[in-house]
């Protein structure tokens, strides 16, 4: 078989300067001048840490646990009472977040319970007066900021607590007549004056927000219940920079979209444009502490979450649900750990990378950054790989943990198969790669292009 060595290392690129091409959080943004935050750190950065933290660390049965089980404020009170995280060390989790390779992270301000993390002047349901007595919040962002990672809220825009908020079908008290009857008086109105006052406390008294994650709206409240116009203003007033999810059923004013527990099969569009986004995901498929869930994904399979999702242009927001001491459950600290080992050695085709133009071989993943392509190979072949119409594209190749050479021919389309002679086929490049698969969670060959 006669194949021409394709050899010759070049130049390495300037890469961490390099940005994937901007693009509008939500294409057509029709509906008047909302503005928009930038995103260009965003989309390079593409890993986050979403942290699901509140009383229900200590019932310890999903966050939805006051919703599923119908419980009543009263009942619910024990947790409040109860609620003591003395091992809580933000530092701590910061220095996981960064070891797993994340760059971002959002913690729960406030979830649909209504229990709020920090020292809201607005409530008295909050971290200052249950038996650990401290603003639990601002410890985050200082741990979080000195570690050099950027910061953001998630604040349930959804409030089961709150006396003013309307019970709807989603409400812990949905099927209880007498009280449903007894609350008829709620004004939604009033409960957004407090949404809004809290959401200005939290983008007033902890310095600069990068991100706020809202959440959520459904169908029976959404842009007239939270007024999403005037709060999203309102964000915007108050932190110029902040990117906005898009969980407002204000559509026109998001940065980036937010598809969860699911991978999109192909980079999403709205309005026939792709768009900035961001997959949230779960380590079990509960966000808040979930004990007796047993349901954990694989470190492997999370790496291949995030190679897929930038692949396809997206970021990944990974969450951990803190337990009540104030700890990350063993379990969760073990697979960060291991997606940590991966991201060490194999960032490059993470950060700054994107989608390729070229079309991978099966059961592999392209990232690209510059003239450098990432081959992600998620199934390890039988010694070769084909790539199709990267013929006289490529210089070199190494795996990239290791940066040993991975030999690389182009095929010759002439040539017969006979025996142990390999058919070749125009415009491909054959990769020879070794029986054992490295020891890594997903081998990355990184190909240097002409
Ligand atoms: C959903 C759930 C919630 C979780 C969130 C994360 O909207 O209500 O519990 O916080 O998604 O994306």
């Amino acid at each position: 078989m006669t194949n021409t060595e394709c050899y010759g290392l070049l130049d390495g690129p300037g890469a961490d300067t390099y940005r994937p091409p901007k693009r509008n959080g939500m294409a057509n943004r029709e509906g008047g001048d909302v503005g928009f935050g930038d995103t260009d750190w965003f989309t390079h950065d593409r890993f986050g840490m979403f942290i699901h933290w509140g009383l229900y660390a200590l019932p310890a049965r999903h966050e939805w646990v006051k919703n599923r089980e119908r419980i009543t404020d009263d009942d619910y009170q024990k947790y409040f009472d109860h609620f003591e995280p003395d091992l809580y060390d933000p530092a701590s989790w910061a220095r996981d977040a960064k070891a797993a390779g994340m760059k971002y992270a959002v913690i729960t301000s406030k979830h649909h319970e209504g229990f709020c993390l920090w020292d809201s002047q607005l409530t008295d349901y909050k971290a200052t007066n249950t038996p650990i007595g401290r603003d639990l919040l601002r410890e985050w962002v200082e741990a979080f900021r000195s570690e050099g990672l950027k910061v953001g809220f998630y604040h349930s825009v959804i409030d089961w607590h709150h006396d003013q908020f309307p019970v709807d079908r989603v409400h812990p008290r949905r099927d209880d007549e007498v009280y449903r009857e007894a609350t008829r008086e709620r004004d939604v109105a009033k409960y957004a004056e407090y949404l809004h006052g809290q959401t200005r406390e939290l983008l007033t008294n902890y310095g600069k927000i990068d991100i706020m994650w809202f959440d959520f709206s459904y169908d029976e409240k959404g842009r007239d219940a939270w007024r999403s116009e005037e709060l999203v203003k309102l964000v915007r007033e108050l932190q110029p920079e902040i990117i906005i999810n898009d969980r407002l059923d204000y559509p026109e004013s998001a940065d980036f979209v937010t598809p969860e527990q699911y991978q999109p099969r192909e980079t999403p569009t709205r309005n026939g444009q792709k768009v900035v986004w961001e997959a949230c995901q779960t380590l079990n498929g509960s966000w808040g502490y979930d004990r007796d869930n047993l349901d954990w994904k694989s470190p492997e399979l999370l790496v291949k979450l995030l190679i897929d999702s930038v692949s396809k242009d997206g970021n990944v927001l990974l969450n951990v649900g803190p337990t009540g001491r104030g700890e990350f459950d063993p379990r969760a600290r073990e697979t960060l750990a291991r997606i940590g080992e991966w991201t060490r050695v194999n960032g490059r085709s993470i950060y700054g990378a994107g989608p390729s133009e070229f079309t991978a071989p099966v059961d592999c993943r392209f990232t690209q950054r510059r003239d450098r392509l990432y081959l992600h190979v998620f199934s390890w072949p039988m010694v070769h790989i084909h790539l199709e119409g990267l013929a006289g594209r490529i210089d070199y190749a190494q795996f990239l943990h290791d940066a040993s050479e991975v030999r690389c021919s182009e095929s010759d389309p002439h040539v017969q198969p006979q025996n142990t002679t390999l058919p070749g086929a125009e415009g491909t490049v054959l990769l020879q790669l070794p029986i054992q698969k490295p020891d890594v969670l997903v081998p990355v060959i990184e190909l240097f292009l002409k």
